[in-house]
């Protein structure tokens, strides 16, 4: 055979060889799976993670369970990257990361900064803020978690006849260029009405409503979000996810328990992968968009498992003690930590060592 040929044949191989690796990595859904008892669980004890916010410090704040801490995400098709911060901090060398949205990032923010801090505890860190940005740097390795709090992600805006909601205006975005990886939130904040509904109109191009259907207007500031990616970001500097609607547990009907009415006492996931409650409406909006967008968008689709957690809420363990009931977000150590799990499984396949 001649050089060429063989050559030829080698390069075939690498190519036929690289392909069906490809397509291993894309057999495993991260996502389908339940959740199982491990004793190597939590990933670090909230007590050494000294900057953890006492909204989600459930153990601090008096809640004395301990089983919740104890589960792991299993996919199906294969197992979960053990998380390494060390590896993690190595690969993101230099570069930033930014959550942006509403509480439900900040959970996860803190989640990554808490997993991060406990693997190298000696590690040096700065915490600043300006405006709505939080920025948690690990300065040694020059590596920048940042938070910027958006709850719509399109702009509200206080004008002389009130304060307008603008689905089709994201401003907002001038905080997000330049960012080395983009990780987007919004949809508790729709449905506030009330005292706690921080606008008084919604506008759409030269239209202003009083109100609206809060999934369409969802929808349309989607869309918007989805355009601002299209035009903004270059997918070969920024890799841009969504982190999925994070559900609530209110209603004991939703996972066969009709007489809970919150997630109070909650001490274990639903056993198995489905919710019976089914999954939330802005799921199927998001999931529509996304389906649309042109640039690469990662949907990191935490619904589905994390709606199996009726136990990691903080309930009356959170910031309004007794007197609260927190169903929405998440202890720490808990769910967010998965969802930082299977995002650093995905930054393993696009970020080299
Ligand atoms: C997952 O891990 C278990 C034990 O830790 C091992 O037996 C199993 O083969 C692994 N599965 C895959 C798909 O790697
Ligand atoms: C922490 O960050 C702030 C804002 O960037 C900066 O002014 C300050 O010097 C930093 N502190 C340390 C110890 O690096
Ligand atoms: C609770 O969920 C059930 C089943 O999905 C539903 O029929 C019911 O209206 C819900 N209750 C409340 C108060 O939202
Ligand atoms: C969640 O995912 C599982 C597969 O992991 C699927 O069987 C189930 O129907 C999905 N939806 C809900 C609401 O659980």
């Amino acid at each position: 055979m001649n050089m060429w040929v063989q050559y030829c044949i080698f390069c075939a191989m690498l190519f036929i060889g690289l392909r069906m690796n490809q397509s291993n990595a894309e057999k495993c859904d991260l996502f389908e799976g339940s959740w199982v008892p491990d004793s190597l669980y939590p990933l670090y004890n909230s007590i050494s993670c000294p900057f953890i916010e006492r909204e989600f410090n459930c153990q601090n704040n008096g809640r004395s369970d301990t089983l919740y801490l104890r589960y792991k995400w299993q996919p199906y098709a294969c197992n979960l990257s053990r998380f390494d911060g060390h590896d993690f901090l190595q690969r993101l060398k230099g570069k930033s990361i930014m959550f942006v949205g509403d509480s439900l990032s900040r959970n996860q923010w803190q989640s990554l900064t808490c997993m991060l801090y406990t693997a190298l505890p000696s590690i040096k860190y700065n915490v600043s803020r300006v405006g709505d940005v939080s920025t948690f740097t690990f300065t040694d390795f020059d590596v920048k978690v940042m938070l910027d709090r958006s709850v719509y992600l399109v702009d509200v805006v206080r004008e002389s006849n009130g304060r307008i909601l603008k689905l089709d205006s994201i401003e907002s975005g001038k905080l997000w260029k330049g960012v080395d990886m983009l990780i987007f939130n919004t949809w508790h904040w729709w449905n506030r009405r009330g005292a706690t509904q921080p606008w008084d109109y919604i506008q759409v191009g030269q239209q202003i409503y009083k109100d609206m259907d809060r999934v369409v207007a969802f929808g349309k500031a989607l869309n918007t979000w989805a355009t601002w990616v299209d035009t903004n970001i270059d997918p070969a500097k920024t890799n841009v996810f969504f982190q999925g609607i994070s559900p609530s547990h209110y209603n004991g009907s939703t996972w066969d328990e009709p007489s809970a009415k919150s997630c109070v006492g909650q001490k274990e996931p639903v056993v198995g992968s489905t919710y019976p409650g089914g999954l939330p409406s802005a799921l199927t909006v998001l999931k529509k968009v996304l389906g649309n967008i042109k640039n690469p968008v990662t949907l990191l689709d935490i619904t589905n498992l994390s709606l199996l957690r009726k136990d990691g809420h903080p309930s009356i363990y959170g910031l309004g003690g007794r007197t609260g009931m927190d169903c929405s977000h998440w202890c720490l150590a808990g769910v967010p930590d998965t969802w930082n799990q299977i995002l650093y499984s995905l930054i393993l396949q696009t970020f080299r060592s």
